[in-house]
């Protein structure tokens, strides 16, 4: 069970500049007993809230619907973040189409009214940033 936090756009903010200044991360999920994980990318600030964006045809999101527990890892000049948190569906068409409009290169795979297109936010997110060279930060969002 991850621990419930209050919503906090400041550090959901921070996260998201951390996974962007990274170029990428790896995104894990659970398959039953079995750990999945992937290279993701999408990872934008809306409403206060850290999005990312998937398709529903892929096996990512049918584990996530199945089990919305997920964890994320991401590694830029010399720190490292790990992410634990619920990912949850949001089916808005303004939410999916500020993703579109911050990425445009999804738009010839994706649009906001197709039935693939899906994005999510972190909740219930716990995070921490490590390095070898200095003590580790956490916070929630
Ligand atoms: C650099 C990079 C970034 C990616 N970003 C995303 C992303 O944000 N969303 C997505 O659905 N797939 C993204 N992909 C593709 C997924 O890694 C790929 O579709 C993967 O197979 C999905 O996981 P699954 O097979 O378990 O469903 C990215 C791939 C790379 C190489």
């Amino acid at each position: 069970m991850i621990e419930k936090t209050t919503p906090n756009p400041e550090n959901a903010l921070r996260a998201r500049q951390f996974l962007k200044a990274a170029g990428f991360y790896e995104l894990a999920t659970v398959e039953g007993d079995q750990p999945r994980v992937r290279i993701f990318g999408t990872a934008e600030f809306f409403e206060g809230k850290l999005y990312i964006q998937t398709g529903k045809v892929k096996n990512v999101y049918k584990q996530l619907v199945a089990n919305p527990k997920a964890e994320i890892v991401a590694f830029k000049d010399g720190e490292w973040i790990r992410i634990t948190c619920e990912l949850v569906p949001d089916e808005r068409i303004e939410a999916k189409q500020d993703m579109l409009d911050k990425n445009p290169e999804l738009q010839g795979m994706y649009k906001a009214d197709d039935d693939n297109t899906i994005v999510l936010y972190l909740q219930n997110a716990h995070a921490t940033i490590s390095s070898f060279t200095h003590e580790p930060v956490s916070f929630e969002f």
